[in-house]
């Protein structure tokens, strides 16, 4: 009885399933899935390389330098670093004083408490600050960007597939809407069409307009190609100022392996130097079984029987 139901319960599994994929078949063939238009116009990022790529990579300095300008002439109005602070830029070579400088410098204050009356106010930055955001709040943040938020900076390049190549191709790809995009898909009012980004329009009006939008001190030539590649290259150290190190934590454990794979294999070798090897055949082949044939076949033959083989 149990049996008979288990197997009505089973084929009632069968009957469902084999029934479901007979009109979801059914379905993809006679409506095949279209293409979202998101997915047409989309680009991959762009093919850029940057020096802080591969195992061996290491930060050019005066890259991130030239980046942090960027950053601190145009980014700097809309994003804050929320995880970056103002003396960790030591870390690309500025000194003591200079760090000290930029931090009195900064265009944006940051949030404080007035010690006597306690009310909100802000204050010059100090080395120890962060970089902060130029709005009080996500809502005023929102309200000056077309209700969309500029996002914190510091983990951007680890947060977006493609990372600083991401980065760069966004800065790098405002373009005119292609004309085969349909109407619902073109820019809106303060939207501006970018494939790079996944929905293809994006609330950040073009932040790198013009070649020589910034002067860089080292004498490079700021092309709009150059600001967005030192940008991008200096939020990659943003997001993991410690890359260099780990690179070579990385090489230093894997030379290390290596020699402790080679001195363990020469201590195998040691060890079993003076153990021959012997590889003894099985079955008919084994000596002994053909020992006691060629015994058998003797005897065999004394008698007067004759065997063959
Ligand atoms: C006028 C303000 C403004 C400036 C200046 C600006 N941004 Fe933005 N940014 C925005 C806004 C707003 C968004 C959110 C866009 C959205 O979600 O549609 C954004 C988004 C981004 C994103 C995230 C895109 C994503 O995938 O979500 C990156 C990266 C970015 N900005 C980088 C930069 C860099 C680098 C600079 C400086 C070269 C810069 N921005 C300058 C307003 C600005």
């Amino acid at each position: 009885m149990v049996r008979l139901i288990g197997a009505l319960v089973g084929l009632g599994f069968i009957v469902v399933l084999t029934f479901s994929l007979i009109v979801g078949a059914s379905g993809f063939i006679t409506e095949p899935p279209t293409e979202s238009i998101e997915h047409k116009f989309h680009e991959e990022a762009k093919h850029v390389s940057f020096p802080s790529d591969g195992p061996f990579g290491r930060f050019d300095r005066a890259q991130l330098q030239r980046g942090f300008q960027v950053y601190k002439e145009v980014c700097a109005a809309c994003h804050s670093l929320d995880l970056v602070a103002f003396r960790n830029l030591q870390d690309l070579g500025y000194n003591e004083a200079e760090v000290k400088a930029i931090a009195q410098q900064w265009a944006i204050e940051v949030p404080d408490i007035n010690p006597e009356t306690g009310e909100p106010t802000t204050r010059k930055a100090l080395p120890a600050d962060h970089f902060p955001s130029p709005y009080a709040n996500e809502i005023a943040a929102r309200a000056a960007n077309n209700n969309a938020l500029p996002p914190d900076l510091s983990l951007i390049a680890k947060a977006r597939e493609h990372g600083a190549a991401y980065v760069y191709s966004l800065l790098t790809g405002y373009q005119d809407p292609p004309g085969n995009l349909p109407p619902e898909a073109r820019p809106g009012e303060g939207l501006y069409y970018n494939p790079y980004f996944p929905n293809l329009n994006l609330a950040m009006p073009p932040p790198i307009v013009a070649d020589g939008q910034v002067t860089y001190a080292d004498g490079t030539n700021p092309t709009r190609e150059q600001m967005a590649k030192d940008v991008s290259a200096f939020l990659v150290w943003t997001a993991e100022p410690f890359l260099e190190s780990r690179h070579r934590a990385g090489i230093a454990t894997l030379l290390f392996l290596l020699i402790a794979t080679i001195l363990a294999y020469l201590s195998y070798k040691q060890i079993w130097a003076t153990s021959k090897r012997e590889v003894r055949p099985a079955g008919p082949l084994d000596p002994e079984n053909m020992a006691r044939r060629e015994f058998v076949k003797a005897d065999a033959a004394a008698e007067g029987r004759g065997v063959e083989g």
